[in-house]
């Protein structure tokens, strides 16, 4: 299980998107989010600007799309040069064959749950993505506080990857920074979004990669999965 981080632009400066791009040349992905003002009480910006970024920057996209009806708009991003797209369950229509479509348009799928959206239900979907998207704040804003409350459902979501033995990846977004990251990772995250806590930084790069190693060390500490070490 390979730590990454992702900082999301969302944070950067809107005006110089390219160069805040490059900013973070040690990042894995971008972070994109996505919001319509009706899923989330939020706009951003839309397929016009990701594909100007993806022109931008060798550093891959991940596109967190907040969004109402994904069924119809996630593969535009997909064509628009996402690496990973990633659509709210609570938005979806039909999250199987969505999933399915951006992955034959050749992007990672991804599946997002609110706070109070539980991942038990959707259990038998888990093969058909490539990550799962724990969302640690009420999505919508970056520099919210954490929510610690999202630590045991982060547990038991890596217990049922690792159950059904895929090699998915569990992602956080909200509130993570550099004292809630560790906690994050020990419970079994790999993949961490971080906004605030990177462009907020005065050197966004060497953000990153403190990060990194707190994330690296905390997982290393615990072992693959942090549930293991807790003894559950
Ligand atoms: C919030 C977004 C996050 C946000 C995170 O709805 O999905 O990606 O940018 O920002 P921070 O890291 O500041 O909480
Ligand atoms: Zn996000």
């Amino acid at each position: 299980m390979a730590v990454q981080i992702n900082p999301s632009i969302l944070s950067a400066d809107f005006s110089r998107l390219a160069d805040e791009a490059k900013a973070v040349e040690g990042a894995d992905w971008l972070h994109v989010d996505v919001m319509d003002n009706h899923f989330v009480p939020n706009l951003t910006l839309g397929v016009p600007v990701v594909e100007a970024l993806g022109k931008a920057t060798d550093t891959p996209m991940d596109c967190h799309l907040m969004i109402e009806d994904p069924d119809r708009w996630a593969p535009a991003y997909v064509e628009a040069g996402a690496g990973s797209v990633t659509f709210h369950v609570e938005a979806a229509a039909a999250p199987v064959r969505l999933a399915r479509e951006i992955r034959a348009k050749g992007a990672r799928a991804a599946m997002a749950l609110k706070p109070a959206t539980p991942i038990e239900p959707y259990e038998d979907l888990l093969p058909e993505l490539d990550m799962l998207l724990v969302m640690t704040v009420e999505p919508g804003f970056g520099g919210q506080a954490f929510l610690d409350i999202m630590l045991p459902k982060i547990r038991r979501t890596r217990e049922l990857i690792s159950r059904h033995g895929l090699e998915m990846w569990l992602q956080v977004d909200g509130g993570v920074s550099a004292s809630t990251i560790e906690r994050c990772a020990e419970a079994g995250a790999d993949v961490f979004v971080a906004g605030s806590a990177v462009y907020g930084a005065e050197d966004p790069d060497k953000a990153v990669r403190e990060l990194r190693a707190l994330a690296e060390n905390a997982a290393g500490t615990t072992g693959l999965c942090g549930h293991q070490a807790a003894g559950r």
